[in-house]
């Protein structure tokens, strides 16, 4: 997508160096815009955990590329080094499913070589084709959701009002997005549209990440607190909530960023359609009971205790906003049980969230 009129995706190797990746430090955003090049799988996996990458499809494309960079670090081809390199990057955000999905898959490809530059090679290969196919399978999944908002927008004057809560937009993935995906391809087919941006306290991924991604791409849009969805849902303001998901069971259970539940509580009060976006790298096709089965994680208390922003000569400060000894509570995620998702938007097209719907999609990929 474009920044300042310029493409980029949000993960990419260096063109003279290929042991250099590069990256966008999300924890600037939207208040500077600085390119990060990440060299280690140390580096990768503090990026990770402390989210200058986030956003479910974006840690799953950067576990590739630190898989790859910890083959190349390797000492002398140690396979017990890459074990504990997978392990290292797996345990940084336990809730995406896209961080084990890749690493995994980066294991399996590096393991088919038998020599060190073989395997080199084949993880650049890997890691490239999970950042690509990342972008491709989001850039599929908006053309199916457009349909959703066509018809939404037949039926009715004015603008097309979406909800969305957190950033699934193509700073969360390599591209395109997921939830945002369906809204880019309205926008380019010229359907009049207007996104209500949830600010999703407490990291603000809403109010400083897709608010920003949002304005840079032209489309219209407003912010509002936390709690609000629910009020303008009542009074007939919100014509779809489109999220996305870090972890869904086959059964359809979705885990997304904390406070999409109550979001979709909202929306099932009020006939309001609630949609999940996703590319099926995100299923987790071993379990079924999200709330049993997803695992949360807990972030620092310092998240909700103070919040960072930029003062006025654009120097980015951190300030308390609690007493100086109230401890917080920090979950990253809640799950969104299936019968309150009216459909899931995957790159093969939309189905209900249930397991015979999700597996007559995707039938040769259930474990
Ligand atoms: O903690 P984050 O910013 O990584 O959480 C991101 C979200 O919750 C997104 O909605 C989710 O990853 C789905 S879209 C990639």
């Amino acid at each position: 997508m474009k920044v300042n009129g310029k493409q980029y995706r949000t993960i990419w190797l260096d063109e003279d160096n290929p042991h250099i990746v590069k990256i966008i430090d999300q924890r600037l955003l939207p208040h500077q815009f600085v390119v990060e090049e990440l060299r280690t799988v140390e580096d990768f996996a503090a990026a990770i955990r402390e989210m200058h990458v986030r956003g479910a499809g974006l840690i799953g494309a950067a576990a590739g590329f630190g898989m790859y960079m910890a083959q190349v670090q390797s000492p002398a081809d140690d396979p017990e080094y890459l074990r504990r390199a997978a392990e290292v990057l797996i345990a940084t955000r336990p809730t995406a499913r896209n961080l084990a999905w890749a690493v995994n898959r980066m294991r399996q490809e590096i393991n088919e070589e038998s020599t060190s530059a073989a395997r080199e090679c084949r993880a650049l290969t890997e890691a490239r084709k999970i950042a690509d196919e990342d972008a491709e399978y989001c850039r599929r999944l908006g053309a199916h959701g457009l349909s959703i908002i066509t018809e939404i927008s037949r039926r009715k004057q004015g603008p097309v009002n979406i909800l969305t809560h957190c950033n699934a937009g193509w700073l969360a993935f390599v591209d395109y997005g997921s939830a945002t995906a369906p809204i880019y391809a309205a926008q380019q087919a010229g359907i009049d549209l207007h996104v209500w941006v949830d600010e999703t306290r407490p990291w603000l991924q809403g109010s400083r990440l897709t608010a920003w991604e949002l304005g840079q791409q032209g489309v219209p849009h407003t912010l509002i607190a936390d709690n609000t969805g629910g009020h303008l849902m009542q009074h007939g303001m919100v014509d779809m909530v489109i999220v996305g998901t870090d972890r869904t069971t086959r059964c359809g259970d979705v885990a997304n960023k904390i406070g999409t539940y109550l979001k979709a509580l909202a929306a099932h009060d009020n006939g309001v359609p609630f949609y999940v976006a996703l590319p099926s790298s995100t299923f987790d096709w071993q379990i079924c009971d999200g709330l049993a089965e997803i695992p949360i994680e807990e972030r620092s208390d310092a998240e909700i205790r103070y919040v960072s922003g930029a003062l006025d000569d654009g120097g980015i400060t951190r300030v308390a906003i609690a007493p100086p000894h109230t401890r917080g509570a920090n979950y990253g995620f809640d799950v969104t049980p299936a019968r309150l998702i009216s459909g899931l938007i995957t790159e093969r097209g939309i189905c209900g969230a249930n397991e015979k719907e999700i597996m007559a999609l995707f039938p040769s990929t259930a474990g």
